[in-house]
């Protein structure tokens, strides 16, 4: 048994309020949670902070951390309080996103080339917030020694965390992550350290874990959305059946589909979390041909009940 922490990193569009709630109700392991990222929080009362996503009935305050995407420190301020209004502890600053039409405008992983902004940011970010702040963030955006400049600006300001994803914004998530360069850069890093990428199995986990000592706080990503039990089998918990998956698949479904009033747009998260869960399958290719192509409600739960009458979980 590992006392590691786990966390389930965001993903926009996969990993929201209902898709969090039903995935702790069914499964163990992971310790924190972090919303995908919000923007355009104009004003002192943002109307989209005033939705479920964030709200405190909705989702747990102590283990997640609401996300921004943003490089206007007045902004982050504003973000961060109306989170610590709504009971949040914690925000977390996204300077991760590769997504050319964010990064083009210095936002996400866009900004690591320019540690001067980010200085300038965190120094008026922290001269006021009243909420812990932690960042996620790559190796850089063109080049992974654009990392070192921008380590040394974090160095000079409390966070309570640093999560890398070691890739560069222009990899997107193609290739590997660079677990060496992870290793490197752990004695320069004074904040508690989180390392994310590419952990798809226990293995995979042991083997990033040996590399990266002392570092003792992981992050999960697309290893968890393709197998849920990722989290509880990196902690030593065996239980590993298609009944489990398939209680877990229907209650999510019918839980998005209580939230969107029966509509069918459930339809597209639906299919997003299948293009990874189909990985956990005999034949995976096969599962995805006849769900990418679904439009209707009724034949998405009649596939869905094929896939689990028809198909296996591969190990
Ligand atoms: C479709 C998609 C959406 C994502 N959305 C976010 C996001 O909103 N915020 C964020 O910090 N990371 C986001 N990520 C990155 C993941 O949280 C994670 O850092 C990445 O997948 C690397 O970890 P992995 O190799 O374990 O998957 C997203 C990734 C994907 C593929």
């Amino acid at each position: 048994m590992t006392t590691v922490k786990l966390s389930l990193g965001p993903f926009q569009g996969i990993t929201d309020a209902p898709f969090r709630n039903v995935f702790k109700k069914h499964f163990g392991g992971i310790d924190k949670y972090y919303t995908p990222f919000f923007t355009g929080i104009q004003k002192d009362h943002a109307k989209n902070l005033q939705v479920e996503e964030i709200d405190p009935l909705c989702n747990d305050v102590e283990t997640l951390t609401p996300q921004i995407l943003s490089t206007d420190a007045e902004e982050v301020l504003r973000f961060a309080t109306q989170c610590k209004a709504l009971g949040y502890k914690e925000i977390n600053l996204n300077m991760g996103c590769p997504f050319p039409r964010v990064a083009n405008k210095k936002r996400g992983s866009g900004i690591l080339p320019y540690p001067e902004k980010i200085d300038a940011m965190m120094g008026r970010v922290f001269e006021q917030v009243d909420t812990k702040v932690s960042v996620k963030c790559r190796l850089g955006y063109f080049s992974p020694d654009e990392i070192v400049p921008v380590v040394e600006v974090f160095n000079q300001y409390p966070l309570s965390e640093l999560i890398i994803h070691p890739r560069i914004g222009k990899q997107l998530y193609k290739g590997e992550a660079d677990v060496n360069r992870f290793a490197e850069l752990i004695p320069m890093i004074k904040a508690p350290l989180v390392y994310n990428g590419d952990i798809v199995s226990v293995d995979s986990f042991e083997r990033i874990r040996n590399e990266v000592q002392p570092v003792n706080e992981f992050m999960l990503g697309r290893g968890l959305l393709v197998n849920p039990f990722l989290a509880e089998e990196i902690k030593g918990h065996q239980d590993r059946t298609i009944e489990r998956l398939h209680s877990y698949v229907i209650d999510l479904y019918e839980d998005r589909l209580r939230h969107a009033g029966g509509s069918p747009k459930v339809l597209g998260r639906m299919k997003e979390l299948w293009s990874y869960l189909m990985n956990s399958f005999d034949e995976p290719q096969d599962i995805w041909r006849k769900i990418k192509k679904i439009n209707a409600l009724k034949e998405y739960e009649e596939t869905v009940e094929t896939v689990f009458r028809d198909h296996y979980l591969i190990q």
